[in-house]
């Protein structure tokens, strides 16, 4: 899981901890908990959004469509280019664009929550209002589109410098790392 290639040393960048994963994974609850437990400063990359944009994540693609947000995501990753003591739950694709996987394992550490499909679909099923990607399938046609967009997107969530799998998880998970 490790590329050691363009990666700053990992001990220094402990502090800067990127997590991503596919939708419905648990990167904001989990998130939440980690950031408190490692005494950093918590930030969700779509609320991020939201609030500088003034408007929903599911408004923006509606509008200007998907490469307008990717556009938007990539410039709201990036402010943490200077920022430190943080964790940031970023969006589920956040990771598969503009080369972004690569920005984060240069200013960070990178940490990939894992989940099985039937495990993804079970949380996205509620909330299915707040995605644009997904909100007007049914549920046979959802799990088919999670398991192709995550055979899609796994050559880059493959690329961060950690793995966790989302159903095991405590409150030292990440410290254990
Ligand atoms: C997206 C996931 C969403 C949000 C947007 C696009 C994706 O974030 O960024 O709807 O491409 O997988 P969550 O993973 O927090 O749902």
């Amino acid at each position: 899981m490790t590329n050691e290639t363009d990666n700053a040393p990992l001990e220094k960048l402990r502090d800067k901890i990127f997590l991503i994963g596919f939708m419905g994974v648990g990167k904001t609850y989990w998130g939440k908990i980690w950031a408190k437990q490692l005494n950093l400063d918590f930030f969700d990359l779509d609320e991020m959004i939201e609030t500088e944009q003034g408007r929903s994540i599911a408004s923006i693609f509606e509008n200007e469509g998907e490469a307008y947000f990717r556009n938007l995501e990539t410039a709201a990753l990036q402010n943490f280019g200077e920022k430190k003591n943080f964790l940031v739950a970023c969006g589920g694709g956040a990771a598969c664009f503009n080369d972004n996987i690569r920005w984060m394992n240069k200013n960070g550490t990178s940490v990939y929550l894992s989940a099985s499909p039937p495990f993804i679909l079970s949380r996205v099923l509620k909330e299915k209002i707040k995605r644009p990607l997904i909100g007007k399938l049914n549920d046979t046609e959802l799990l088919v589109y999670i398991e192709q967009k995550l055979t899609e997107r796994e050559p880059f969530y493959k690329q961060a410098k950690h793995l966790l799998t989302a159903d095991h998880l405590d409150t030292y998970s990440l410290s254990k790392l």
